[in-house]
């Protein structure tokens, strides 16, 4: 039999039934097993505690109880030491011919995927990420929802979503008279060729200033957004024109950091399909008239029982409520989603949060079924003074500048350390560091938190940084050139027992890979995983230091680089789970 891939949840499993054989209700005991401290155990349980407490037991004698029936499972007896510890905590530790088996089952990043697809099976995603304003540069905080979007799509892919990337681009909205204005009258065509987004941000900022001055000029900029309305068709033409530059311009981004979008249903998609919301909002007394506008109160919250969701201008207009709430049932009617997710900074909380309660209210109502809603949010990303990253003079940091600067300093770097590479092979190596550090300096950190920028920080080959676990993952293929052995082909049938302290530490390790993979994915937090790996990477590096690998004695060797080779796996497919390229050599 296949040892357990996922031993924390089956562990689990078990634990909740020997629980309730010696008659504990389920829902008086908590069974949630943790990563053990690992002097103690790879796993523990500490319900006992709680559970004695709260009915006036000696917590030491229910947890005796439950290891007692534990222990009539002899298949559990040949995987697990049970023991006590402390007060009553129950610790679990893998015997080490669990641990062998375990490393020569899991061999490979799709058998890991298809292992670890029992999480999120049939479940549908609809992941709405990066999601820009069109004819507007990216800057340097418009990274972090494109990297958490893709890490979290490729974990939930991983984990067996079937995941739908949605790019809602902001092209439906008031600044297009503007634009369109701008456009007509000011368009500088070689500047639009040279820097179609530099030159269309020029534009808006002229056709902003005069409008302010001229009544004349106001009132053309507005003739242009009522005719876009109204689908006049040579402002339609225009306004696509817009998009279409303003898109290839993102799109060379997206190739940089290695995304790519499954629809790219922006606002404008929605506009058809405002009319139904209002009317279904009214209908059902969810939203009322209030100084013109449609709007909806939230009673029974804090806040918005006074601070209305506005979902129609006094206008008569739409706005971004009034496309959010018609995604929000596109997406669930046409995509079928189980669940949402939409990334963007903390700063749209409330939207989000009215946007929730709105749909939950509408939904029961029409009897269609709410899919789980998700805002996933972040900080900001401060320079070294503290405050948002800025240039020296002031300016918002463009993102495609920040990723060539990557790649430069990276560059250097490469031909530092390595200057007999050839030039193309340089350039790709120092693409991947670059690139990678950016993202993983990103990811590393809990997504909610600020974090601070530092070149010299993410860049680094020491530390918890992309480039450190690049060289762990090149290190171990340098391993395998040495040995002359293909990593995929070692002689498993020659590898008995692991020995050394050092082998079986990092056979654990390796292990809990499943429970953070799951504790990451569950809880749409990429530093779980990229604090896993670094741990790793440091467990690997103090077994290779203690135990040599390429000796003489078959048996060990092949041992070794069994772990060696599982170890590579590992630190590759987390990566890879993060959105970040690997290298074979650095
Ligand atoms: N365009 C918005 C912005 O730049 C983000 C859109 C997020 N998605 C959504 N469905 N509202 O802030």
């Amino acid at each position: 039999m296949e040892p357990w891939f996922d031993v924390q949840t089956n562990l689990e499993k078990i634990v909740r039934k020997a629980v309730a054989k010696i008659g504990i209700s389920h829902t008086e005991f908590d069974a949630n097993i943790r990563l053990a401290d690992p002097r103690f155990g790879d796993f523990q349980v500490n319900g006992a505690l709680s559970y004695a407490k709260k009915n006036q037991q000696n917590p030491r004698e229910v947890a005796t109880k439950i290891i007692e029936q534990l222990k009539t499972d002899n298949s559990l007896n040949e995987s697990f030491e049970i023991s006590i510890a402390g007060p009553g905590f129950i610790n679990f530790t893998l015997k080490p011919p669990f641990l062998l088996d375990w490393l020569k089952t899991y061999s490979g990043e799709e058998h890991l995927r298809t292992n670890a697809g029992e999480l999120y099976r049939n479940k549908t995603f609809v992941v709405d990420f990066s999601s820009p304003n069109a004819a507007k540069q990216m800057h340097v905080g418009h990274i972090r929802t494109i990297v958490i979007g893709e890490a979290i799509c490729r974990l939930l892919s991983f984990c067996g979503a079937n995941v739908i990337r949605d790019n809602h681009i902001g092209d439906w909205g008031t600044g297009y008279g503007m634009i369109l204005y701008g456009y007509k009258n000011f368009l500088d065509s070689k500047a639009l060729k040279a820097d179609p987004l530099e030159e269309l941000e020029r534009l808006y900022r002229k056709a902003s200033a005069i409008t302010k001055e001229d009544p004349n000029a106001l009132n053309e900029a507005r003739q242009e957004l009522v005719r876009l309305q109204n689908g006049d068709p040579e402002s339609i033409a225009l306004w696509e024109r817009v998009n279409k530059l303003s898109l290839e311009a993102v799109e060379v981004i997206y190739q940089k950091l290695d995304v790519h979008f499954d629809y790219y249903l922006g606002e404008s998609f929605y506009r058809d399909k405002v009319e139904q919301v209002y009317r279904e909002l009214t209908d059902l007394n969810i939203a009322e008239e209030s100084k013109g506008a449609l709007v909806v109160f939230h009673p029974e919250h804090p806040r918005f029982a006074t601070q209305p969701f506005i979902i129609r201008k006094s206008d008569g207009a739409s706005n971004y409520a009034s496309t959010d709430l018609a995604t929000m049932l596109y997406r669930t009617e046409h995509f079928k989603a189980d669940h949402i997710i939409v990334i963007t900074d903390s700063r749209q909380s409330d939207h989000f949060e009215q946007l929730h309660l709105t749909t939950e209210k509408w939904f029961k109502k029409t009897n269609r079924e709410l899919p789980d809603f998700h805002h996933v949010t972040f900080g900001t990303i401060l320079g070294e003074d503290g405050k948002a990253i800025k240039t020296r003079s002031g300016e918002s940091i463009r993102l495609k500048e920040l990723l060539a600067e990557a790649e430069e300093r990276a560059q250097r770097i490469v031909n530092e350390k390595n200057p007999d590479l050839s030039p193309k092979e340089a350039v790709e190596i120092a693409s991947a560091i670059g690139i990678g550090a950016l993202i993983y300096a990103d990811l590393s950190q809990n997504r909610t938190g600020d974090y601070v920028f530092a070149w010299n920080k993410l860049l680094s080959l020491e530390g918890n940084t992309a480039p450190y676990l690049l060289y762990a993952a090149a290190r171990i293929h340098s391993i395998f050139r040495k040995a002359g052995i293909d990593e995929n082909s070692l002689p498993l049938e020659k590898i008995n027992e692991l020995e050394t302290p050092e082998e079986q530490y990092l056979a654990r390790k390796l292990i809990a890979f499943v429970p953070n993979l799951n504790q990451t994915t569950t809880s749409l937090r990429p530093h779980f995983l990229c604090n896993y790996l670094y741990e790793l990477a440091g467990v690997f590096s103090s077994f290779y230091n203690n135990n040599k690998v390429l000796v003489d004695d078959d048996a060990i060797k092949a041992r070794r680089l069994l772990l060696c080779h599982r170890t590579l796996l590992i630190l590759e497919t987390g990566l890879h789970l993060l959105g970040i390229r690997t290298l074979k050599r650095m």
